[in-house]
């Protein structure tokens, strides 16, 4: 019997201090109108020092744990999607594994820029239907603000902090993620990037005083990018799951900025009432956009039971991921224990369903047994 793998938890956490576009004016040659114009974003949020990428992880787990009902020993599996983790290593998973009690869990970081999510979501949809695991998380978080250059007005305007989490859970229901698409075509990786501190240029004072620890961008080329993969990635994961495009209920695309939404949307001919953005609250929250995305749309009741998602990401590498879901988790706004008792009320249903299928396959075989039995019986007299 094929496994499927269900969203049943979701959380998010962003850090309450607001920067706005007229606050960058004053630190950097920029207005309010021109980044609104040329990327939609109007504030983003900042983490403070003590509000580390685990910490804000961590929050937005607890939440998913909360809303999935799930006891932590029952976590087979932490993954965190990041391009800033707390340290070079220990990954930040293994912090986000103990401060959550996931005793069993295994943990690791996933680092695909800002497609990280959805490559985290792809890889525990493979890992839930191989059955290898049965419960994981799936974390998006970014403390991008570190390690921007505060002087490049090309690049500080654009990012903001966030996390958001995802309990991904196998069952043998239809429907949860039902379609994958991952991409990466390396030659673009120096479109984007941080180059120091790795290990081609160790940090040292020379890597700190060329500003090599934070990101550069050719902004121009990363758009050309974006507008290109988005739309393809989209139809991709729309063919895989079946799927025609009029039949997505929403778009959630990674949020980096409003015009590469508007591009996609338009050539996928998705109307604008399907297409969720947030950008213009978060900026680009790299890894953590679209759980961010996901949790608003399903407090704003844009999501619900039945409905077709499609997630799209693109970022540094340069990557590209993108994924189909059938949406099968109860309403949000209904109360933790008639969540719970849905989720129990589901799984109950579903073993029902496959008892009952069993049994019809081996009324059928008796069945048929025996009328293969009364029709042999006269040519054998
Ligand atoms: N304020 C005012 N002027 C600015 C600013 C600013 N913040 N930034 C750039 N400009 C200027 C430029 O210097 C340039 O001036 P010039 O013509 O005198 O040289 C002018 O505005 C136009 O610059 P462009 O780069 O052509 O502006 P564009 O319309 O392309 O917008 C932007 C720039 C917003 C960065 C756009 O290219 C973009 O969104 N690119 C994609 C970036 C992205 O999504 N990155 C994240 C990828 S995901 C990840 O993994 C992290």
């Amino acid at each position: 019997m094929p496994r499927y793998a269900h969203i049943i938890g979701w959380g998010k956490y962003v850090p309450p201090n607001i920067l706005t576009n007229a606050d960058l004016a004053k630190k950097v040659d920029t207005t309010d109108e021109w980044i609104r114009e040329r990327t939609g974003i109007h504030q983003r949020h900042i983490a403070s020092a003590k509000e580390t990428t685990a910490l804000l992880a961590l929050h937005a787990a607890r939440e998913a744990v909360e809303v999935a009902d799930v006891n932590p020993q029952d976590i087979d599996l932490v993954i965190v999607a990041t391009a800033t983790p707390e340290y070079l290593f220990p990954a930040t998973a293994c912090l986000v594994q103990n401060a959550l009690g996931a005793e069993r869990a295994g943990a690791f970081d996933l680092e695909a820029g800002c497609s990280g999510f959805v490559y985290a979501l792809a890889t525990a949809t493979a890992l839930i239907r191989s059955e290898m695991y049965n419960t994981v998380l799936v974390v998006g978080a970014e403390t991008l603000s570190r390690i921007l250059d505060w002087s490049d007005r090309a690049t500080c305007v654009l990012f903001g902090d966030g996390a958001g989490a995802v309990m991904v859970r196998g069952s043998d229901q239809p429907g949860g993620i039902l379609s994958t698409i991952l991409g990466s075509d390396g030659s673009g990786g120096e479109l984007l990037m941080v180059p120091g501190g790795g290990s081609k240029h160790p940090a040292g004072p020379d890597t700190v005083l060329s500003k090599q620890h934070f990101v550069k961008m050719n902004g121009r080329e990363v758009y050309r990018f974006a507008t290109r993969v988005m739309a393809q990635a989209a139809r991709q994961a729309v063919d895989k799951a079946g799927w025609q495009l009029d039949q997505i209920d929403l778009f959630l695309p990674h949020q980096a900025n409003v015009r590469i939404i508007d591009s996609a949307a338009k050539s996928l001919k998705i109307p604008p009432e399907k297409v969720f953005v947030n950008l213009e609250r978060y900026g680009n929250t790299s890894a953590a956009s679209i759980p961010i995305a996901l949790c608003e749309a399903l407090d704003t009741g844009k999501i619900k039971p039945g409905s077709n998602l499609v997630m799209v990401g693109f970022g540094a590498g340069l990557t590209w991921a993108s994924c189909a879901i059938k949406w099968t988790a109860p309403q949000p706004g209904t109360p933790a224990p008639q969540r719970a008792a849905v989720s129990r009320l589901r799984y109950i249903w579903s073993g029902i369903k496959s008892f009952g299928f069993q049994l019809s396959r081996h009324i059928d075989a008796a069945v048929s047994k025996t009328i293969d039995g009364i029709e042999r019986k006269p040519s054998e007299e």
